[in-house]
């Protein structure tokens, strides 16, 4: 069957009604990746199934658009003309796209100087009316939660509930592709909780049993480790740079509920596990992508879960292309050498 979205494809488990105009990209429908060269290195010998469920190859590369064609399907049908957000980047891009798609005005507010090139680039390119705030996400979010008590402008971040409905099938997916049964563990970023509190109301939904929750945050942004506001956040991983998440108290809920666990990485952790991806499995993320893995080896390392015989997920929530700023500095640079075979086995030889 010709793959037409999320929406189309678990219309039954939505509340959308009957005839709602989808607004659609053909999200959803992503590749569950085996990556059992990371498993032994991760937790040699223990017959770990690890899965990589990969978001980047979602319309706009991300895991944003999940929750984007539900949004703003909801929202043309409720006749919006304008949608605004505030984002690290992903959530703008998502927006744009779906805008662009709907026909719809897009504004969308990020921290000046503190988003990826790509993420920037798509939302510049799709249309959608960029703004750089002097300020944090977090300021952002205040910002675009007071405009739209004033103007008549529909939210589009994840604190609009349509976004969580699209986000949920996530979990769906992953059960459908483990044959109809949930991870034992599902490890995955935490920024704003929007996307731990969707995947948490999937599971339960779907009714395929339920996996262990492992939420990775930035240690320089890891308000929910920490129990506290975290005034001026930092991390690499500048998708989850937030010290303030809207679905805060969700995930708290999600993880005990699970019986999970929350726990933060540094920026070296972080992209230790993004280098592992690549260059291990083939598997290009952006760094706030690589934190659920760093969150799972961290957590086998110091024995606070055994991952014997067990099944877990990761879920890559965003692609590589979108920093590629920090994949350059990060890596060994190209060497030049002259347009010559002899050049090239001079190289060879060392
Ligand atoms: N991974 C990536 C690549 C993200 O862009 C985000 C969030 C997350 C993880 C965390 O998800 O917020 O649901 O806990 N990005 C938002 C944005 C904040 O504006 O694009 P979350």
């Amino acid at each position: 069957m010709n793959w037409r979205g999320l929406i189309d494809r678990y219309r039954d488990y939505l509340p959308f009604s009957e005839d709602v105009p989808i607004i659609s990209l053909n999200e959803g429908n992503t590749p569950l990746i085996q990556a059992d060269r990371l498993s032994e290195i991760i937790a040699p010998g223990k017959g770990l199934k690890l899965y990589l469920k990969y978001e980047g190859l979602n319309p706009s590369g991300s895991f944003k658009d999940r929750g984007m064609t539900a949004a703003i399907t909801q929202a043309v049908y409720e006749g919006a003309k304008t949608v605004i957000c505030a984002s690290t980047g992903n959530t703008a891009a998502s927006a744009a796209a779906y805008a662009a798609r709907a026909g719809l005005r897009c504004l969308v507010l990020v921290p000046e100087g503190k988003i990826a090139l790509g993420k920037l680039a798509a939302s510049l390119a799709y249309g959608a009316e960029v703004l750089s705030i002097e300020g944090s996400f977090d300021d952002g979010l205040a910002v675009v939660r007071q405009i739209v008590e004033r103007q008549p402008i529909a939210l589009v971040n994840s604190i609009n509930p349509w976004r969580l409905e699209g986000q949920k099938t996530g979990a769906f997916e992953i059960c459908d592709q483990l044959d109809g049964k949930a991870p034992d563990w599902h490890c995955l970023p935490v920024g704003n909780a929007g996307n731990i509190t969707a995947y948490w109301m999937g599971y339960q939904q779907y009714g395929k049993g339920l996996p262990r929750l492992l939420g990775g945050q930035a240690a320089g942004a890891a308000p929910i480790v920490e129990g506290r506001l975290i005034e001026k956040p930092e991390t690499i991983a500048t998708a989850i740079r937030i010290g303030n998440p809207a679905r805060w108290r969700q995930a708290l809920e999600a993880l005990d509920e699970s019986g999970g666990i929350i726990t933060a990485v540094t920026d070296q952790e972080i992209l230790e596990s993004w280098r592992l991806l690549a260059a291990k499995e083939g598997v290009f993320v952006e760094p706030a992508s690589a934190t659920g893995l760093a969150a799972l080896r961290q957590q086998i390392a110091k024995g606070e879960i055994d991952p014997s015989g067990k099944t877990a997920v990761i879920v890559l929530t965003g692609h590589g292309l979108k920093d590629p700023g920090t994949a350059v500095e990060q890596a060994v640079q190209p060497r030049t050498i002259g347009a010559t075979v002899e050049a090239l086995e001079r190289y060879l030889g060392g």
